[in-house]
């Protein structure tokens, strides 16, 4: 049994960090524009909560921190701590899905607009200590394996 990391597997996650890149830019255009219906941007919201319960998923138990825990064993603390981030991350954006409910108002769209941006800011943090972990795990221990 070998511990590689498998590339077409890291790039499977990368693509899917870039996706939802993708939908925080659309959801963070829709917040500054404020044209959308609630029904809009209950959707914009599920959708992002939804492609996000299902990365974490691919993270948790589709295998991508067991990859790198089996190819670096000492990274188990900020894995475990990473993973500890995804909860707090998804109960952000339910939070504000679930607070969409009839006619939006300026002070929803200024709220939402910040609570959004805190969650981003958040979100992208998590999502750059990923990429440096896999970068970590792949080039030290998979690199020095041959
Ligand atoms: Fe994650
Ligand atoms: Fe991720």
């Amino acid at each position: 049994m070998t511990s590689e990391i498998q590339p077409s597997f890291a790039e499977a996650i990368k693509h899917e960090h870039d996706e939802l890149e993708g939908a925080l830019h659309r959801l963070r255009l829709a917040l500054a524009d404020r044209s959308e219906t609630p029904a809009v941007m209950r959707s914009l919201f599920h959708n992002l909560a939804t492609e996000l319960e299902t990365h974490f998923a691919h993270e948790e138990r589709g295998g991508y921190f067991s990859e790198v825990l089996a190819a670096a064993p000492r990274l188990q603390n900020q894995i475990e701590l990473l993973e500890r981030q995804h909860r707090p991350l998804l109960v952000m954006i339910k939070q504000v899905r679930d607070s969409i409910d009839g006619r939006l108002g300026a002070t929803w769209w200024e709220d939402t607009a910040a609570h959004f941006e805190d969650f981003v800011h958040h979100f992208i943090e998590h999502e750059v200590d990923e990429n440096s972990l896999l970068q970590e795990a792949y080039c030290q221990d998979i690199g020095s394996d041959d």
